[in-house]
């Protein structure tokens, strides 16, 4: 196949090149063997931009799309590439949302370290995903903000070679990851895109340089591509907010709507936030927008907007007046810190898998959760604790976690001196 050599020897593939290749993939035309010499052709020669570009659109194409259209507004769209106990859809929603910013959102389940937004959401009781079509429209168009899950034909392409790629060293690649992502935000309508690129141990990035590479990568493909999009480098060294687990995230995000959240999840959001109001084009700057943002966490429109959201989705949401009635863990249990000092690290990834552990994350697509259970942070890094302290409080159906424990105390690091970490490492616009 001539398209395989030209990208071998690192020459551009046209436009027609690169559908061909991906329609006849989608049909089964092109068999594996192929699209993986392509897979790793890329992987060592990379893309140009407009072959990223050509190459997400093929994807998007490969597939079903969702028509937005019917809702009125600046569709915004954010998209984090994935964290340990990242609350931020849950308060940005609403949030966006009692500013009259529609907030059409496609979301996923969980899996490993990371959780995912739908799983946390059905810690409230009733609270569901499955809506037609017709009515997700119609919430939008009403309350403006509501979540379904992801449909089954929404690039087709980008399934099947993800798939192919996580089996052939492939999956590394900038351009492959980026045209990846951006595929599945393009096929589920949005007008502009914030995406919230993570980089530290708990990320798919792992090196600022990676994320800094990734984030430039999607902003110019969603922008050669029609969608205004942006990109906000921030940090996942160590888990985000205090909570790891659903029901205690939905608990922060209760907390952080009332404007009392942890202040690192609090600043994400307001940051994220700002951009998104900017580019619905409901204010002209940043600081402007941010004003906006805090003035309904702090006269209860957003926790206002996050009932109706609930409601709207057979969710009871008295949960936001009664806490106690999320699941509620049968054990708690303290980690107390072993020596006085600093805290200095954590590792965000490992305790990510210690809230797994107790049943709050998946191991496999097919595991159960348990929605209960989870982790509260009592310290974070940079912060002083003396032994005998509390670093962390374990939430947990079953009594013995020494394995718990034992993956808590491997991974937060006490020394003489430790700084926070930078949350904001900056935003990329081009
Ligand atoms: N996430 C995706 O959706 N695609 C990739 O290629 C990598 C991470
Ligand atoms: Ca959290």
């Amino acid at each position: 196949m001539i398209l395989l050599q030209k990208k071998r020897d690192g020459k551009e593939l046209t436009t027609a090149e690169i559908n061909f290749f991906i329609d006849g993939y989608t049909a089964g035309d092109i068999p594996d063997y192929q699209a993986s010499a392509l897979a790793m052709a890329i992987f060592f020669q990379d893309m140009t931009d407009s072959e990223r570009a050509d190459l997400t659109m093929a994807m998007v194409n490969s597939g079903d799309t969702i028509d937005l259209s019917g809702i009125e507004g600046i569709k915004v769209d954010k998209h984090s590439t994935g964290g340990v106990g990242d609350t931020t859809t849950l308060v940005l929603a609403p949030l966006v949302g009692a500013l009259d910013i529609p907030t059409a959102k496609m979301s996923g389940r969980g899996l490993g370290h990371t959780g995912g937004t739908i799983d946390k959401l059905e810690a409230v009781k009733g609270f569901h995903v499955e809506i037609s079509n017709e009515k997700f429209m119609e919430i939008v168009n009403r309350d403006k903000v509501a979540v379904i899950g992801q449909s089954g034909n929404l690039t087709p392409a980008d399934k099947k070679m993800y798939a192919l790629r996580d089996v052939t060293g492939t999956v590394n690649s900038i351009p492959l990851i980026a045209s990846s992502i951006m595929s599945k935000k393009i096929a589920s309508g949005a007008d502009a895109i914030v995406l919230d690129v993570k980089t530290g141990a708990g990320a798919f990035m792992k090196t600022e340089e990676d994320a800094q590479n990734l984030a430039h990568a999607m902003v110019r493909i969603g922008n050669n591509v029609g969608r205004q999009t942006m990109a906000v480098i921030s940090d996942m060294s160590q888990p985000l907010g205090y909570a790891i687990g659903n029901a205690l995230e939905v608990q922060e995000a209760i907390d952080t709507l009332k404007g009392e959240g942890p202040a690192d999840l609090t600043e994400l959001v307001l940051t994220l936030g700002s951009q998104m109001v900017v580019l619905a084009k409901k204010a002209d700057t940043l600081a402007e927008a941010r004003v906006m943002l805090e003035e309904v966490m702090a006269n209860g429109k957003a926790l206002a907007k996050f009932k109706t959201f609930l409601r709207n989705q057979g969710g009871d949401d008295s949960v936001v007046d009664h806490p106690e009635r999320l699941p509620q863990a049968q054990f708690k249990i303290e980690v107390p810190a072993k020596t006085t000092g600093v805290v200095a690290n954590m590792v965000a990834d490992e305790i990510g898998i210690a809230a797994m552990l107790l049943g709050a994350g998946r191991a496999t697509k097919e595991d159960e959760i348990d929605l209960a259970v989870g982790l509260m942070l009592r310290k974070k890094v940079g912060e002083a604790v003396e032994a005998g302290e509390s670093l962390v409080t374990i939430y947990a159906n079953r009594e013995n976690v020494a394995d718990v424990i034992a993956k808590i105390y491997d991974n937060i690091t006490i020394a003489d001196s430790g700084v926070e970490p930078t949350l904001i490492h900056s935003v990329v616009t081009e």
